[in-house]
């Protein structure tokens, strides 16, 4: 995996910080405070710059109105969770749907298609949210990294290789809310990235996917298990020793 100048960082579940080359903070799904894998350190969210939510699951946007106050992003979100976001008071929301590309500071941004569900939890209510995308961001040193969100694997991740070509994808694997392992190594098959990094497994008791499980599943494919609050940005820093092992 080589990042080139990218800064990475799992916060646990589907979260992720993204320091890009030019110094801007990325933050996809944000779920800080009630996220149990997210390390005490980095539950103080110190800067912002880009927020994107994949859908408006509690484990996904938990933190988002919060954050986007704070540190006012630009926010984006499929239109109708971007609608509810607004609402709750959000500024800078950037709304956009499957197959459109924005520029944002040095990334490019491209909402695509993922299956799964969206109702945005909020009070007693079951808001509709849209439908459930991931993104695709290509860096300024061209790097991609496909986000899936929370997603079953569909036939269409062949049209992201075809389209995007990510080098680096993270994918959920936890099973029982998404694809277990057994379902990411058939995505593996279709979007043949170089390098997977597995999320949303291990949070709760249901999410029993290892990444040990899909590597064994795709053993010419880089699965590289982060771990939590530990950035990466050089090749040396993944520890794959323990991923062996699982
Ligand atoms: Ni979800
Ligand atoms: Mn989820």
């Amino acid at each position: 995996m080589n990042l080139n100048g990218v800064k990475l960082t799992w916060l646990g579940h589907a979260t992720f910080r993204i320091e890009t080359p030019a110094r801007k903070t990325i933050m996809i799904d944000p779920w800080v405070m009630g996220n149990p894998m997210c390390p005490e350190k980095d539950k103080d969210v110190k800067k912002v710059d880009v927020l994107l939510c994949t859908h408006g699951h509690f484990d996904h946007i938990g933190d988002a109105v919060t954050i986007a106050k704070k540190h006012n992003p630009t926010v984006v979100a499929i239109p109708e969770l971007a609608h509810w976001l607004e609402k709750k008071g959000v500024k800078n929301v950037a709304g956009m749907n499957k197959g459109g590309t924005q520029t944002i500071g040095d990334i490019k941004v491209t909402m695509v298609h993922a299956d799964h569900s969206c109702g945005i939890q909020d009070g007693d209510q079951l808001v509709y949210g849209g439908e459930a995308c991931g993104y695709v961001i290509e860096f300024s040193n061209r790097l991609k990294i496909y986000h899936a969100g929370d997603t079953n694997v569909f036939g269409d991740m062949a049209i992201i290789r075809d389209l995007y070509s990510p080098e680096i994808a993270m994918l959920p694997i936890g099973d029982h809310y998404t694809m277990s392992p057994r379902e990411a190594a058939y995505a593996c098959k279709l979007l043949k990235p170089k390098t997977v990094i597995p999320m949303h497994f291990g949070t709760f008791p249901v999410l029993v996917g290892r990444p040990g499980e899909l590597q064994k599943l795709v053993p010419d494919i880089d699965v590289v298990e982060l771990k939590p609050g530990v950035t990466i940005s050089h090749e040396q820093q993944i520890q794959r020793p323990e991923l062996r092992r699982a």
